[in-house]
């Protein structure tokens, strides 16, 4: 089981069947938050749709197409932390949430760190991205923590509840994350 350390008390784990009850819980607790940015919370409702999401998950990580990990607090599941990998074009794109408890204290920056390291180191990325809604300053917020550029706005190219939004592209090249 592949299982992340990140601080003492917080680790990114590739999910497993056994956890799909827990992580349905986790996700019907923020629901309404999740909906409002991640158009997968609409349509995941069911253990059934957590067992699924835990089987791609799981898949995608043996080719590797993807990590698609879950942030534990103290053995807790409390969020995810994923990155899509893009191989012909040599760039990653991170995704991300976590509870609202847990917000605040830098949870999901240190686990993009991870990430990043990884992704810039072991599977030699040139590049990884971080897209999310104009409005969704807490996410605009992470990437910019992490020395990404804002590269560009993609209008109306974003579903996030029932409207298309304006969607905002940062990034990082490998180069400058060596330097930084
Ligand atoms: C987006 C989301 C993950 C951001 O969560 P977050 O808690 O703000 O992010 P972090 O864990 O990196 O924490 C950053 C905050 O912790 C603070 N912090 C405390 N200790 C810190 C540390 N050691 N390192 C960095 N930040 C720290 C920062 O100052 C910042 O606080 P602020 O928001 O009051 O300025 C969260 O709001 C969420 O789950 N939203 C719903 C889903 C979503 O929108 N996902 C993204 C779709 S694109």
């Amino acid at each position: 089981m592949l299982r992340w350390p990140i601080r003492d008390d917080i680790e990114l784990r590739l999910p497993e069947e056994k956890d799909a009850d827990e992580l349905l819980e986790a996700i019907d607790r923020n629901r309404d938050r999740l909906e409002e940015w991640l158009h997968w919370a609409h349509s995941t409702h069911t253990r059934e749709d957590v067992l699924s999401f835990v089987r791609m998950a799981r898949k995608d990580f043996q080719k590797p197409d993807a990590l698609h990990l879950l942030i534990f607090e103290r053995g807790a599941i409390i969020g995810s932390c994923g990155m899509l990998l893009n191989e012909v074009n040599s760039f990653g794109e991170i995704g991300y949430w976590i509870d609202a408890e847990c917000t605040g204290k830098g949870i999901v920056t240190d686990c993009c760190r991870a990430l990043l390291d990884y992704g810039f180191g072991e599977l030699r990325l040139n590049r990884v991205q971080i897209r999310c809604a104009t409005g969704n300053a807490r996410s605009a917020a992470i990437a910019k923590r992490l020395g990404f550029q804002h590269e560009g706005t993609h209008r109306q190219a974003i579903r996030t509840n029932d409207r298309l939004d304006d969607e905002e592209c940062y990034g990082v090249l490998r180069s400058e994350w060596v330097k930084g």
